[in-house]
C-alpha cells in the first residue's frame, strides 16, 4: 500500500515503547512510506531495549531524551540533524504520564508534585520540542508537527484523571505554537485526538477494558486503531495536508460527534 509520499523527508518520532505504542506503528509506517528519521524515548524506557528492534526494522538511530530536560532536547535536535544531514520535517509528539494516575492519587486528591511531572511530560515537553525547535532554525518551511490528544480534554471520563487537564494544555500550546511558527516559518502545528487504544499508557488507565468498549459502541465505525491513527499521522506528514495547522483533529470514528448510538440505548430497554 505504500506510496512513498514521505519520500525524502526528516523526522524525529517520540514515544516508540513496544510494539502497541502507537508511535512504534507510526515509525514503521514512516519507514515504508520513505521517510528518514531519528527515534527517541526517556533513557528509563529505552532500557526495555525493543526499541533497538525498531530501529533495526527502520535503519534508523536512538537517541535517549527526556522529554523534560530542555539539555537532552537541545542534543537530540542538534544530532538528529546532523544524523539525517538537515533540517526535520516532521515531528511526532507521542508521550504521555501521569505519576497520579500511576498512583491511584483521585483527581479531588491530586498529589501536586505530580501533577506539575504530568502536565511537564505531558503538555510542557511540546513546547520544548516547538521552541528548542525554532531557536536552533531546526524545521523546515511546511514542515509538520504533531502531538496526540485525547477527547478527555474537552468532556469529563472520570479516571482520565489530571492527564484531561494535561491534554487540555497540549492542545492549546499546539494552537498558539502553530500561530507563531506558521508566521515565522511556515510550519504547522496540530494534535490528533485518538480513540482510546490498547497500549502501555492506555491500559494504566483504571476501567480501560469496558471503557474502550464502551468508546467501540459509541463510535459509528468503531474506534480507530492505532494503525490507523498512524496513517492518518502520515498523511499529516506529508504534503497532501500542508494547510492544516492549530487544529485538534479527532481520529475516533465519530465518537466525538455521537450523542447516542443505537446500540448503547438498546442496552437500557427494559
Ligand atoms: P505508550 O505507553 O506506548 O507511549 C507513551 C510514551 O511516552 C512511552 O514511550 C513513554 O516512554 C513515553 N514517555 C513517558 N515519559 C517520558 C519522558 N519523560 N520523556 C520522553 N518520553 C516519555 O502509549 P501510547 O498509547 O502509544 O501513547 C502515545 C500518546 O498517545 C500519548 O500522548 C497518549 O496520551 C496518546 N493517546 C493514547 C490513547 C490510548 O488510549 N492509548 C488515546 C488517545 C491519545
Amino acid at each position: 500500500m505504500a506510496n512513498n509520499i514521505l519520500k525524502g523527508k526528516r523526522g524525529i518520532i517520540f514515544g516508540a515503547l513496544n510494539e502497541k505504542s502507537i508511535a512504534w506503528k507510526v515509525a514503521e509506517l514512516a519507514h515504508a512510506e520513505g521517510a528518514e528519521f531519528v527515534l527517541t524515548n526517556a533513557p528509563i524506557a529505552m532500557r526495555m531495549g525493543e526499541i533497538n528492534n525498531l530501529a533495526e526494522k527502520t535503519n534508523s538511530q536512538v537517541i535517549a531524551a527526556d522529554a523534560t530536560s530542555d539539555e537532552d532536547l537541545e542534543n537530540l535536535i542538534e544530532q538528529s540533524m546532523e544524523i539525517l544531514g538537515g533540517k526535520i520535517d516532521f515531528i511526532l509528539h507521542s508521550i504521555g504520564m501521569s505519576p497520579n494516575v500511576r498512583k491511584g492519587k483521585h483527581y479531588t486528591e491530586l498529589n501536586y508534585k505530580f501533577y506539575s511531572q504530568s502536565l511537564d511530560i505531558s503538555a510542557t515537553s511540546l513546547h520544548k520540542v516547538l521552541a528548542i525547535s525554532m531557536k536552533k532554525d531546526a524545521i523546515s518551511e511546511w514542515g509538520s508537527v504533531l502531538a496526540l490528544t485525547y477527547i478527555g480534554a474537552q468532556r469529563i471520563f472520570p479516571d482520565y484523571n489530571d492527564m484531561a487537564d494535561a491534554k487540555s494544555l497540549l492542545e492549546s500550546i499546539s494552537r498558539s505554537f502553530g500561530y507563531h511558527y506558521g508566521i515565522k516559518n511556515k510550519v504547522r502545528v496540530n494534535t490528533i485526538s485518538q480513540s482510546p487504544t490498547a497500549t502501555t499508557a492506555g491500559e494504566g488507565i483504571k476501567g480501560f477494558n469496558e471503557f474502550i468498549n464502551f468508546s467501540d459502541q459509541m463510535s459509528p465505525l468503531g474506534n480507530a486503531t492505532a494503525e490507523a491513527c498512524a496513517e492518518y499521522c502520515i498523511s499529516m506528514f506529508s504534503d497532501y495536508t500542508r494547510y492544516v495547522t492549530m487544529q485538534n483533529l479527532f481520529h475516533d470514528g465519530g465518537f466525538s460527534s455521537t450523542g447516542v448510538t443505537q446500540q448503547v440505548v438498546d442496552k437500557f430497554a427494559e
